[in-house]
């Protein structure tokens, strides 16, 4: 392997395929530490961190708030024994239909953004899920003990059908529109997370859910074949609603018809002062943080706080005496600030011809391969397979 080729761009330079080989080392130190050690309490003790995000493109403000900020900082400050494994969930995406160059593009910038945000591919292994297909044969073993129950209880695949809450599994209009794959998104999920006997899996607040039932599922299998996995523990993002600046109820998205009513991390700062000057808000005179009564300014507050590592109130105090317009100015230079050197990285890397993407891509999945092939020897063994 060829360690010195590297990719020069942006000032800034990155090793093409030796970074992964450094990665790969670091790994195999870990492996032969577990094997030759007697007891499983000193590889217990490893934490190895997962998480996946869907290939939606560009992510937006709430997303990067919510999950990949926290994964750059839990990467920033890992000790040398952690593992971490970041990966773009292709697979999930089929869950609703897509078009395939569509797809590929969503998947392409998602990854970008990934490294433009601060993911350093010599110490965190990011991947595409397709590429890794121990996820998928874990996903099958699992749905043997999955719960149907459990799932049908879950939110998820009645919020994209647009079904209410308490619709389940007798309800035809659930059993006309409901595909196996959606049904079974938790447990592929599970997969991801315990396929890498994931210790900390960081994730935004809606995902607790689907965590309960990963360590549900890990314990049904711990209790029917031996204790193979450990039970993931997740790392909610304190920052847990960036809603949307043109409906202020509804969470920030990607699927909002009206794209003011986002911030995408390639957003420029003329677009986030325009974004920001036009989120609704109310004609209240006084500032106040009160998210049920003043949904669109305690939203602004919200992200403001978040940017400078205060509270809320303190925000509010802050700016007591200024008009709403100045917070909103405030606001805006804040995260167009915070998101320029992002934005600049994300262009360099997604205009990159020489298959730099590819490459780290290619080394990240190699990584993840040899990790969950480690779990599915064992897995297998436990199942007698
Ligand atoms: N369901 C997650 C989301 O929509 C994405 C995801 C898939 C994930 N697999 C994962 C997150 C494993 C954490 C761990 O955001």
């Amino acid at each position: 392997m060829d360690l010195k080729t590297r990719v020069v761009y942006n000032g800034q330079s990155f090793t093409k395929l030796g970074v992964s080989a450094r990665n790969r080392v670091q790994f195999e130190g870990l492996i032969q530490h577990r094997r030759s050690s007697h007891s499983t309490k000193t590889s217990a003790a490893h934490k190895t961190i997962f998480s996946g995000i869907q290939p939606t493109g560009v992510p937006h403000l709430g997303n990067y708030l919510g999950a990949l900020r926290e994964w750059v900082q839990l990467q920033n400050g890992a000790t040398e024994g952690t593992k971490l494994l970041f990966s773009v969930v292709d697979l999930h995406a089929l869950t609703v239909p897509q078009d395939a160059p569509w797809l590929r593009n969503c998947k392409k910038e998602m990854f970008a953004t990934l490294l433009a945000v601060g993911l350093d591919p010599a110490r965190s292994a990011i991947f595409y899920q397709s590429d890794v297909s121990a996820h998928t044969e874990l996903f099958w073993i699992l749905s043997t003990v999955a719960s149907m129950g459990y799932l049908s209880r879950m939110t998820q695949w009645k919020s994209k059908l647009q079904l209410p809450e308490n619709t389940n599994l007798e309800d035809s209009a659930a059993r006309a529109k409901l595909r196996l794959g959606l049904f079974s998104y938790p447990v592929l999920q599970a997969a991801d997370i315990l396929v890498h006997r994931a210790t900390h899996v960081p994730v935004g607040e809606d995902q607790r859910q689907h965590l309960e039932f990963s360590r549900n599922t890990a314990n049904s299998f711990n209790h029917l074949y031996g204790s193979i996995f450990p039970l993931p523990e997740a790392l909610i993002s304190p920052a847990k609603r960036v809603m949307s600046f043109k409906e202020p109820t509804l969470k920030m998205s990607k699927s909002h018809p009206d794209e003011r009513s986002r911030i995408l991390l390639s957003d420029t700062p003329e677009d986030i002062h325009r974004k920001i000057k036009g989120a609704l808000t109310d004609s209240e005179p006084q500032l106040k943080y009160d998210p049920d009564n003043r949904p669109g300014v305690s939203n602004l507050i919200e992200i403001l706080a978040h940017f400078e590592g205060k509270s809320c109130e303190e925000v509010v105090s802050e700016f007591q005496h200024s008009s709403l317009g100045a917070l909103k100015g405030h606001v805006a230079s804040r995260i167009a600030n915070h998101l320029q050197p992002i934005r600049e990285r994300y262009i360099a890397l997604i205009e990159n011809k020489t298959g730099y993407l590819e490459d780290v891509a290619n080394q990240g999945s190699q990584v993840a391969r040899s990790n969950a092939e480690r779990t599915m020897k064992q897995v297998k063994e436990a199942l007698g397979l």
